[in-house]
């Protein structure tokens, strides 16, 4: 069934078939069989919330916080939705998502699209089980991005599990040098004041495409704020002269198979920094749970995934948390904490 579902999506643009995912996702949720309670060696606890197992769905998918419930039902240990911006906005012009078939990978360049924190509000304000995080981000003619940034969180944040901090999208002009030191320091000390004593993890969303300078500046900035984490990463701008769609020049971020390379690299590249003391959430071009262990082997206790889901559909995630557990069993490790970080020499 579900593999005809996917079959069928895929006949239609791309955009209108995630509408389509996310509308009947939506809609449906009551209808879904709720999967199976994970293995518990696939559990691990991290910024004090108990994930039933690691692997969630990225920002980007369920914008609006319509299809959370449906995805934790179908098995994703969590699910973070966004980017939301204080105020509702359009996006870029159509068309702006493309597939990259024969490269396993997507470009988008929607430019945060999104119905505005007061209506995902109200949606989050219902939710009741499973992991939920908030992807916050600025709008795009905007005067005062980090007032922004203070505005969403304060809308938002009660309303989640933890909040994620994009710097690193790619389809909102200038929203990328938020991550340059002085800026991004401004914009994490008024986070962190923001939440006061509340007990709200705190993670920052970074680009793939960042230089061994950036990234030293980036970790020194992030360890000193306070914060709880880093996720690694969003899309990145490069194009890898071996694509073979004929959509590969178009503009956007990249996403999907040919990320993957890069963004486990950066990945790696802040486990070393920044060792045990931040939480690392692996994100780019997973497909299997090979590349989802990679991932933790290089640092994360956390995944996520965005562009498998288009091109596999949902039973893509049973087929990762089973090569999650034979990884585990197969390298001796009890458990996914276990095996976090295996890869890096620290
Ligand atoms: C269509 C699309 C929309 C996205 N929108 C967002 C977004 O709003 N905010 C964000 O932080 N990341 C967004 N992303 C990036 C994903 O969260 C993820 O970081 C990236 O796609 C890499 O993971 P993947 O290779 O598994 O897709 C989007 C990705 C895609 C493909």
């Amino acid at each position: 069934m579900m593999d005809l579902a996917v079959a069928l999506l895929r006949l239609l643009p791309p955009e209108t078939a995630h509408r389509v995912t996310v509308e009947l996702a939506a809609r449906f949720a009551l209808f879904v069989p709720p999967a199976r309670r994970d293995d518990p060696r696939l559990g691990i606890k991290v910024l004090g919330l108990d994930f039933p197992n690691p692997v969630g769905v990225a920002a980007g998918f369920d914008k609006n916080a319509r299809a959370f419930r449906t995805m934790l039902k179908l098995g994703f240990g969590h699910v973070e939705c966004g980017t939301v911006t204080p105020r509702p906005q359009p996006g870029n012009p159509r068309p702006r998502l493309y597939r990259l078939r024969q490269d396993g990978a997507v470009i988008n360049r929607m430019g945060f699209d999104n119905d505005g924190m007061e209506v995902v509000g109200k949606r989050l304000a219902r939710r009741r089980k499973g992991i939920v995080g908030i992807n916050i981000g600025a709008n795009k003619d905007s005067a005062d991005r980090i007032a922004d940034y203070r505005t969403a969180f304060a809308k938002l944040s009660p309303l989640a599990d933890f909040v994620a901090v994009n710097v690193s999208s790619p389809n909102t002009p200038g929203l990328r040098a938020l991550q340059n030191r002085a800026e991004l320091s401004t914009l994490l000390a008024m986070l962190v004041e923001a939440r006061g004593g509340k007990a709200m993890p705190l993670l920052l969303k970074i680009a793939p495409d960042l230089d061994e300078h950036a990234l030293d500046d980036i970790a020194a900035v992030v360890l000193e704020s306070g914060i709880e984490g880093l996720i690694v990463s969003n899309t990145t701008l490069a194009r890898p002269p071996w694509l073979r769609s004929g959509y590969a020049q178009e503009t956007g971020g990249l996403s999907g198979r040919p990320l993957f390379e890069p963004s486990t690299r950066v990945l790696a590249e802040m486990r070393r920094r920044v060792g045990t003391k931040l939480v690392l959430v692996g994100v780019g071009g997973i497909s299997s749970g090979a590349d989802a262990y990679a991932k933790i082997r290089a640092g994360a206790s956390l995944v996520q995934l965005y562009t498998a889901l288009v091109y596999e559909g949902t039973g893509l995630l049973t087929r990762i948390k089973r090569e999650l557990l034979e990884c585990l069993a197969r390298d001796g490790f009890s458990s996914i904490a276990d095996a976090v970080g295996a890869d890096v020499k620290l």
